[in-house]
């Protein structure tokens, strides 16, 4: 060990190797004698080498760029009218929350500001448990079959030759999977682009339920719709940041924090019953689409502050594990397929990001203390001390019963069974495209967008599609986007000058529904 001088930092902390000894400075190596070769004794010279060889972790596959603060959730409206889960149930509860945000595609060091959705993830720690939001900012998203993600994932990623971005393999996907469409509309507007983190609405996206203790429940939609607004960028804002300050995101939601400026939210739900599922005009488990709010109005619950900047990134952002499946008694997910995979997806990838006992890292801790029968394993933290590792007769655990909750005992499931026969029947209405796929996008253009996002979104497509090199794909674009609305697509040709194309054939509005109709009353019998 090299000389009993002891090296103390700022805040008073002595420097030492990982196991707690001190070491007289950080450079210190043992050598023969002064100037001589270097010592495989030398504990502390090893332990610092080791340790950095090992520092990186794997970034997540999607979602590797991001941000992220704490705060807090607090309810300001009770839901006792369509849910027992006991945190919308307290008007002026708080609970502790984390939020990461995140561009999608881009690895870890990519630019803040480029075209893509961001996520939008939060850890509620409530006293029943962690209940994780993990959301994008977009109302809807790119697929409805989950089988197809990863092929669109990694189309948005780099080609396996060259290693580059590719606006061939981009579009040739889209336009063979024209679901996409009302994602791929709102990505090419400004929304595309939102001018910072903290500046923009989160959206569940897909469908939930929320549950009664008398087994009774509702779909929901959850929207939290940032107090200052959903600022955005135009392209060429977003892209004189992304050379300029690739951080722009990281930095103006640390800073906004810092400043005392902190960003807040007002959360809303939407809900629909089984019975008006039934009716809907489109598919409840169809993530493609948003439910109109003058037919499921936006009912206020609560509040999100972000008010705490994290004191170590690695630790409470890098480390933070989010999970659709992280949830609570009577917050339930749908038969949604994506969500359905998605809940599988997140810890399988966790194990693999951070090991199998993720959960003890403290950002992933609940705040409640944990009883079961895990034991062990990689960097074990909690490892429930002398309680039995099985159920025991001596020491048994016991357990809540919650009646409504999957995750509770009872459950009147006759009750439900006429609808999860329809939901059944719901998949086929999930796999072919048609004119119901364009209904929405239309509307965005046509009523929603005026002539200045219009004439953005032309020309960021046009930017983009006009970079494929295939004839092929452009034309097959166009018919895609002829689809939602024919002056579009021509103002999308002229502008990358190529011919124009006629809308996709596809099964009408009202087909589709029949179809529908046909097999939801097939299957029930
Ligand atoms: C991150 C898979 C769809 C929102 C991730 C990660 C995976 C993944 C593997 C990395 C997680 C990590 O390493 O911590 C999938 C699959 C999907 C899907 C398989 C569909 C089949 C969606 C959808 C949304 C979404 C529809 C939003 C509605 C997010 C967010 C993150 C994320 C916000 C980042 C969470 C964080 O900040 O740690 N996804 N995803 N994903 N995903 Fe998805």
């Amino acid at each position: 060990m090299p000389s009993a001088q002891v090296f103390k930092a700022t805040d008073g902390a002595v420097y030492t190797t990982s196991t707690g000894a001190p070491v007289g400075e950080p450079y210190a190596a043992q050598r023969l004698g002064t100037v001589g070769p270097l010592l495989l004794q030398d504990f502390h010279h090893i332990d610092l080498l080791a340790h950095f060889d090992r520092e990186r972790i794997p970034e997540r596959v999607v979602h590797a760029k991001g941000a992220g603060a704490h705060g807090y959730f607090e309810t300001t409206h009770d839901l006792s009218d369509i849910t027992s889960a006991s945190i919308f149930t307290k008007v002026g509860q708080k609970v502790r929350t984390t939020a990461r945000f995140s561009t999608v595609g881009g690895e870890s060091g990519s630019a803040d500001t480029a075209r893509d959705p961001r996520g939008f993830a939060l850890k509620l720690r409530t006293e029943e448990g962690n209940l994780d939001w993990v959301f994008n900012n977009t109302p809807v998203f790119f697929i409805r079959d989950p089988a197809k993600f990863p092929h669109f994932i990694h189309t948005q990623k780099r080609d396996p030759q060259t290693h580059l971005k590719d606006a061939d393999m981009f579009w040739d996907y889209l336009s063979q999977n024209p679901e996409s469409a009302h994602q791929i509309m709102i990505l090419f507007s400004d929304r595309g682009t939102p001018d910072g983190y903290h500046n923009m609405h989160g959206y569940s996206g897909h469908t939930y339920k929320l549950v009664k203790d008398d087994g009774s429940w509702v779909y929901t939609q959850i929207h939290l719709i940032a107090d200052g607004g959903f600022k955005t960028l135009d392209d060429a804002q977003a892209g004189q940041l992304a050379g300029s300050n690739p951080d722009y995101g990281i930095q103006s939601l640390f800073e906004t924090i810092e400043a005392g400026k902190y960003p807040s939210w007002t959360a809303y739900v939407q809900t629909m019953t089984p019975e008006q599922a039934e009716s809907f005009r489109y598919n409840v488990l169809d993530l493609t689409k948003v439910w109109p709010h003058k037919d499921y109005p936006m009912r206020p619950f609560g509040k999100f502050v972000l008010n705490e900047n994290a004191q170590n990134y690695f630790a409470e952002i890098e480390q933070a594990a989010f999970s659709p499946s992280h949830t609570i008694p009577y917050i339930e997910p749908s038969a949604d397929p994506v969500l359905q995979s998605r809940l599988f997806s997140y810890p399988d990838t966790h194990r693999h990001r951070l090991g199998v006992n993720y959960s003890h890292i403290p950002v992933n801790a609940p705040i409640v203390p944990v009883a079961n029968f895990q034991r062990d394993g990689p960097m074990t933290i909690v490892s429930q001390g002398a309680r039995p590792n099985y159920q025991s007769s001596i020491t048994p655990l016991t357990f809540k019963k919650n009646k409504g909750a999957i995750n509770g005992a009872v459950r009147d499931f006759e009750r439900e069974a006429k609808h999860e026969t329809w939901i059944g029947g719901a998949f086929w209405d999930l796999s072919e495209i048609t004119e119901l796929d364009f209904e929405q996008p239309r509307a965005l253009y046509q009523k929603v967008m005026n002539d200045v996002d219009r004439a953005h979104l032309v020309s960021n497509i046009a930017g983009h599609l006009g970079g494929a090199k295939s004839a092929e794909v452009k034309a097959r674009t166009l018919s895609y986007f002829a689809s939602v609305d024919q002056s579009l697509s021509d103002r999308i040709a002229q502008a990358i000058n190529a011919p124009t194309a006629k809308p996709l054939p596809v099964k009408s509005a009202a087909e589709a529904i029949r179809f529908r109709a046909n097999v939801g009353a097939a299957v029930k019998q």
